[in-house]
């Protein structure tokens, strides 16, 4: 058995999601705000493309690295949007952003290297990086997101990679100029290579959304998906591009794992890029609406909980163990996330998922005034 998979813990998000799903199953009413997914359909015309794509047969293996279209609209989109010079040749299409992390990680790492992950970090870096062989050295971040002072005493000549994910899940901080500078800088001064997650770059409200590949290409992985701009989560598509001597190591894992992502998904993606984009702000728009109210909610509880800037997460803190009191949501009637699953210092903070309708966000936060208390 793999002894590197023995360090690897089981998705903590996963895991409360089943625990849920089997309570519900029990026939307890249970409201889940655990899955980072948002609750609405995936645009129609996006759905029209990929049915066109099948009913046009476009139902064989595909090109390993994407179809070059989408490979092309991907580039152009990050050419225009992120100030980030790549061509389509420098795209990789994978089966959901996931992947692409792992892929990367993969791809450079190996036994004995240290990969310095910013806490709290979504669940599946640290899990990447140890079935790659190699260490997560967890470094906090300071209370509101930002990069902390000791970042640059954290390295060591093991160290090879920082990951970034900005807007955060779980914080839903968003990471300025100021500190990606900072964050360049040190890949620069200590010749390092920046793996940079922008998943929820669209959902973000009133502050700039900067990709560091700008700043620093020449030492920038950059992964992107459509599973929450564009609501595509079960379509599991996402792409990467990175420097030439990691492409090329990530292109053999792409091959050798999956051959090609999803041939006719790849349509639907492609019409994501080419089409209308208005759902995407019909759906930011709401993702602002619901966070105006958790927010307020927490704090009418009592809790410290910042407003965060993007993704759809509000994580306030709390008092004692984040596991203990994600089970006595789960009595009251509410799935939270507890923060341990964030690192190993966040378990005095929960994670709620505010991509769920406004209804069950009411009736969730009065279950959770029950618990917490509050007016
Ligand atoms: C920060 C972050 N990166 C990547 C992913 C995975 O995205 P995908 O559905 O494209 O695999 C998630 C999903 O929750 C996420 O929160």
């Amino acid at each position: 058995m793999s002894s590197r998979l023995d360090q690897v813990e089981e998705s903590a998000t996963l895991r409360i999601a089943d625990l849920t799903n089997e309570l519900k199953k029990q026939g307890k009413d249970i409201i889940s705000f655990s899955l980072g997914e948002p609750d609405f359909d995936t645009p129609k015309h996006i759905i029209d493309a990929a049915k066109k794509a099948m009913d046009s047969g476009k139902t064989h293996y595909a090109p390993s690295l994407g179809i070059p279209e989408l490979r092309d609209a991907i580039a152009e989109k990050l050419r225009t949007e992120n100030k980030i010079d790549v061509k389509g040749k420098d795209i990789i299409v994978t089966p959901g952003a996931k992947h692409a992390v792992f892929e990367a990680c993969f791809g450079m790492l190996e036994e004995g290297d240290e990969a310095i992950l910013l806490e709290p970090a979504w669940v599946s870096y640290d899990a990447c990086i140890k079935m790659s062989g190699a260490k997560t050295v967890w470094v906090k971040s300071n209370e509101d997101g930002s990069i902390p002072e000791d970042l640059s005493s954290r390295i060591t000549k093991k160290t090879k990679l920082i990951i970034i994910n900005s807007p955060n899940n779980p914080s839903g901080t968003v990471l300025g100029a100021k500190d990606l500078k900072k964050v360049a800088d040190i890949a620069v001064d200590n010749d390092l290579y920046v793996l940079s997650d922008e998943i929820y770059e669209k959902i973000i409200y009133g502050v700039k959304h900067i990709s560091i590949g700008s700043m620093i290409p020449e030492r920038t992985i950059t992964i992107n998906g459509f599973s929450k701009a564009y609501a595509m989560a079960g379509w599991r598509i996402g792409y990467i591009t990175g420097p030439k001597e990691i492409f090329q190591k990530m292109v053999k894992v792409q091959q050798h794992t999956i051959s090609s992502p999803t041939t006719f998904v790849q349509y639907g993606a492609l019409e994501a890029l080419r089409g209308p984009q208005d759902c995407v702000e019909e759906m930011r728009k709401q993702f602002e609406a619901r966070r105006e109210v958790v927010i307020k909610g927490f704090k009418d509880m009592g809790l410290h909980c910042p407003t965060p800037e993007g993704a759809f997460y509000a994580y306030p803190r709390v008092e004692g163990n984040s596991e203990i009191i994600a089970e006595k949501l789960l009595e009251a009637g509410v799935g939270l996330t507890p923060g341990s699953a964030f690192g190993p210092e966040s378990n005095d903070h929960l994670r709620m998922s505010y991509a769920s309708s406004m209804k069950d966000i009411e009736t969730g936060l009065e279950r959770m005034k029950k618990v917490f208390g509050g007016v």
